[in-house]
């Protein structure tokens, strides 16, 4: 019979063998950022905020950008990702071409944030706290979030076109795209509730306006059809929730069960099927819907993650090089090249900022003023620069200048090298190596 001792070690051994099998998966976390950039969540916040007072839609683009990013890859920023030698952007696939908005300030809340924290911050976290923001702003519920998540190197057209839901999907099918991200019909049910604000386009709806159904009702319908002809006004746009397009509330389970619900893939969740209950439910206990809500949106910006070592945090690049000032935020992944706006924007800013940082008095962005992404990345660069000088103190440049003394006519020309410290160079310098 073994002995008690040999019992126990043969425990420990176990114990051993099960932890260094354990593969050690990092975590989100609710505290992720309260050392290495303390003031992140409050600076989005701040920019979410501001965007929304001015345009009060924007709280539900932001919504349904977040959606759209974690149903393809996981939440992992893919979808602020533009065109590049290795990226076919998913801001071409269908479900988003003309369609998703807000990319731009995701842009603006990231670019604030590497002010703030140079490199610490993913775009995918920005968009998971902005989409909670967004719903606080409009009256919705609001929610702890977990961070750590990181960004994506790649981007998936092909994905977006097949993993989310159409607005013609019937319910079976709208059931099993969730849950192929892990989320059940009651969520599913309850994330549908975002069509409580926002808009949609005519195309999106045209066929069920038209279509004299037993579904919609006639007199809803007909109202639609004044803005949404049959064979124009292609993109004309109507609120997906008639009576409070603009508020966070239940009024879109009530249209529902009035058939009063915009979009086919709205109405097949209260249309004699197993989700009925719940529309019912919801419809008359808005505080439920809210609950649910908040507690789907937590589960949905926890699908697939990139967390540890996984993915990238895009951040702004100084490529010393090229002589060029390189800002990559969200949209862009390292190594890609940029759109032609983009290098616009950036040939600008850089032209400004350079002249910004040799003279003080210099009016640092003129024509940029009016672009927010393009005022934000200069904004970036400006401010990062004293981090990229620290980060850069060992980099030193070959500076070669032909020289000639006229005192000394027989002495030809020599080539002369000087050393310069980019990061430790006046105007002067500056301006003759760039
Ligand atoms: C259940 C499957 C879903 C389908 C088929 C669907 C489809 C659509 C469509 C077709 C539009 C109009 C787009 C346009 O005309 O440009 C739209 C808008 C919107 N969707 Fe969904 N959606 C679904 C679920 C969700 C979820 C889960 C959320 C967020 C949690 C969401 C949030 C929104 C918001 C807020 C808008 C308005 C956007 C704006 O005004 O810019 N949707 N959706």
């Amino acid at each position: 019979m073994a002995s008690p001792n040999m019992i126990t070690t043969i425990f420990f051994l176990l114990v051993l063998f099960v932890t260094n099998n354990t593969p050690c998966e990092a975590q989100l976390s609710s505290t992720f950022y309260n050392a290495s950039c303390p003031n992140a969540l409050r600076t989005i916040r701040t920019t979410i905020r501001t965007t929304i007072s001015r345009e009060r839609r924007m709280a539900a683009s932001i919504l349904r950008l977040h959606f759209h990013d974690c149903f393809v890859q996981g939440c992992d920023a893919s979808i602020l990702l533009d065109d590049g030698p290795s990226i076919v952007s998913e801001k071409n696939a269908l479900p988003n071409k003309g369609s998703v908005r807000g990319y731009e300030v995701i842009e603006a809340a990231k670019s604030e944030v590497e002010q703030l924290c140079p490199g610490v911050v993913s775009c995918a976290d920005i968009l998971t706290v902005a989409a909670r923001d967004a719903s606080e702003m409009v009256g919705g519920p609001t929610w702890s979030v977990k961070l750590g998540r990181r960004d994506s190197t790649t981007a998936s057209l092909v994905l977006a076109e097949t993993g989310l839901p159409s607005f013609k999907a019937p319910l079976d099918s709208l059931i099993s795209t969730f849950s192929d991200n892990g989320l059940n019909a009651r969520d599913m049910v309850a994330l549908s509730g975002a069509h409580t604000i926002g808009q949609a386009q005519c195309f999106t709806f045209r066929d069920r306006i038209y279509n004299n159904g037993s579904d919609i009702d006639a007199g809803f319908a007909s109202t639609r059809r004044r803005r949404c002809l049959i064979n124009d006004g292609h993109e004309n746009l109507a609120a997906l929730d008639l009576v409070t397009p603009n508020s966070f509330d239940n009024n879109y389970f009530k249209n529902l069960i009035q058939k009063k619900g915009l979009l086919e893939s709205d109405q097949v969740l209260f249309s004699g099927g197993s989700t009925d209950s719940i529309v019912r439910e919801y419809s008359n206990n808005p505080s439920k819907f809210k609950s649910d809500f908040a507690a789907a949106m937590v589960k949905m910006s926890e699908i697939r993650p990139l967390t540890g070592q996984e993915g990238v945090i895009r951040r702004v690049e100084y490529d010393l090089d090229s002589k060029a000032l390189f800002l990559q935020l969200c949209a862009r992944h390292e190594g890609d090249g940029f759109s032609s706006s983009s290098k616009k924007w950036l040939s600008e800013g850089y032209r400004k900022v350079v002249g910004g940082l040799v003279n003080p008095k210099h009016k640092r962005f003129g024509v940029l003023e009016e672009h927010p992404v393009a005022q934000g990345h200069a904004q970036a660069a400006v401010e990062s620069h004293q981090t990229l000088k620290d980060n850069i103190k060992s980099l030193k440049k070959e500076f070669k200048i032909y020289r000639w003394n006229p005192d000394l006519p027989s002495q030809k020309p020599f080539l002369k090298s000087y050393f310069i410290d980019l990061s430790n160079c006046g105007p002067m310098v500056l301006n003759t190596i760039t």
